[in-house]
């Protein structure tokens, strides 16, 4: 199944104000005070979750963004960072090897409209 930029960006100015603030709290009370984060995003998309929830993060932030779609990744990685973020692109297949998705040592691990919309 694929899934392209255009509507994920229509998707987006929908989904960021329906995000559950309860979740969001809770993630950004879990981090707070902490001086880093290294965040596993899982079916990145285009990084609509880095946007919605970089802000309550702390401000030292490494994202692995994940998915299966190249062109999608390429869009994830915006052309200027803040300081202190980092954000890697790991192409991988989550239906074959999650465990490469998931390599290494991570905080966070985020899944948006991966296990309502994907099927494998
Ligand atoms: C509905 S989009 C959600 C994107 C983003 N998380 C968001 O909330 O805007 C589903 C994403 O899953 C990715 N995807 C689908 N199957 C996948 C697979 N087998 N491995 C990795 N990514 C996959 C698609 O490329 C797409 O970016």
């Amino acid at each position: 199944m694929s899934f392209s930029a255009q509507w994920l960006e229509l998707r987006e100015r929908y989904d960021t104000p329906a995000r559950n603030p309860g979740v969001l709290d809770a993630v950004a009370a879990a981090f707070a005070g902490k001086p880093a984060i290294s965040v596993t995003d899982l079916a990145c998309g285009t990084g609509s979750t880095r946007r919605a929830i970089a802000a309550r993060l702390p401000v030292r932030q490494d994202w692995r963004l994940v998915d299966n779609d190249l062109s999608l990744l390429a869009r994830a990685r915006p052309s200027t960072l803040p300081a202190g973020v980092t954000i890697t692109t790991v192409p991988v297949d989550l239906a074959r090897d999650l465990e490469a998705a998931l390599d290494g040592s991570v905080d966070l691990v985020t899944a948006s409209a991966l296990l309502d919309l994907v099927s494998v």
